[in-house]
């Protein structure tokens, strides 16, 4: 690992080059963030259960047809992905109130949506990743109309294929957040869905009790944060209990 170059290394993860022209290496860490970094911390085993849970996630969405960068999970921290050119835009995708939402427009969380909401946030950590409109992504030539339909398109197809594969295991898929990059094939351009599904970037609620299953236990210091994402694996079904090889010292 030390001998691959670097090439980036965000809050979350690293990415590395490939081992082919044209693929990365992303690195899962145990390095959580919250608030624009105003919050650090580690949760123990999160960058091997999240790799799985990506994995898995993506797997399942590049079989109905949404193209994503994942190629195949090499260990338990590492996957070779596609690269990308990211579109510097987040896309949020939300259900329930929650979060941000709940905050901004004095709502209570927990409070259903009559229909999916797609937000954008422009990436860029010294704003704290403003809330942007469509206009400001083509006027500033972020993205272009077509990405832009793009990501609309994708994500609502993703929100409800995740909404159904969650519900089947008793999960409330509440928000989530994603991001897309261009990839580049010959004179070909396409935009295909980069990052990750974990959840990091999701609010996942137990659908019995509303219990938290993400995130929001370490943003909120709710205790049990580890614990949170081992249920979303095991409930998916991806619990690395055999191979603990490279999983952290305890
Ligand atoms: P928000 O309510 O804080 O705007 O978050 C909406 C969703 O996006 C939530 O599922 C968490 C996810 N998210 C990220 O993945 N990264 C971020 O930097 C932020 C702010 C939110």
């Amino acid at each position: 690992m030390s001998r691959r170059r670097q090439l980036y290394e965000g809050k979350a993860k690293v990415l590395y080059e490939g081992p082919e022209p044209g693929t990365l290496v992303q690195y899962f860490k145990d390095d959580a963030t919250a608030f624009n970094n105003e919050k650090k911390g580690t949760i123990t085993g999160k960058g091997v259960l999240n790799n799985r849970i990506s994995e898995f996630i993506m797997i399942q969405l590049g079989e109905i047809g949404i193209a994503t960068h994942f190629i195949r999970r090499l260990n338990m921290r590492e996957q070779l992905v596609k690269q990308v050119e990211i579109i510097p835009v987040e896309v949020v995708i939300r259900n329930v109130v929650a979060g941000s939402m709940a905050k901004r427009l004095g709502m209570k969380e927990g409070t259903p949506l009559p229909r999916s909401v797609v937000e954008f946030y422009y990436k860029d950590d010294d704003l704290g990743d403003p809330m942007i409109t469509e206009e400001h992504i083509t006027t500033f030539g972020w993205a272009a109309l077509q990405e832009v339909d793009d990501m609309i398109t994708m994500s609502l197809r993703i929100n409800d294929f995740l909404c159904g594969l969650f519900m089947g295991v008793g999960i409330r898929l509440v928000d989530f957040k994603l991001e897309y990059g261009r990839h580049y094939q010959g004179d070909e351009v396409r935009t295909i869905l980069a990052d990750e599904i974990s959840p990091d970037s999701c609010r996942l609620w137990d659908s019995a009790t509303n219990e938290k299953l993400d995130k929001d236990r370490f943003r909120r210091d709710m205790g049990g944060v580890e614990e949170a994402y081992q249920e979303v694996a095991r409930r998916l079904g991806v619990w690395p209990e055999e191979d603990r090889s490279d999983a952290p010292a305890a």
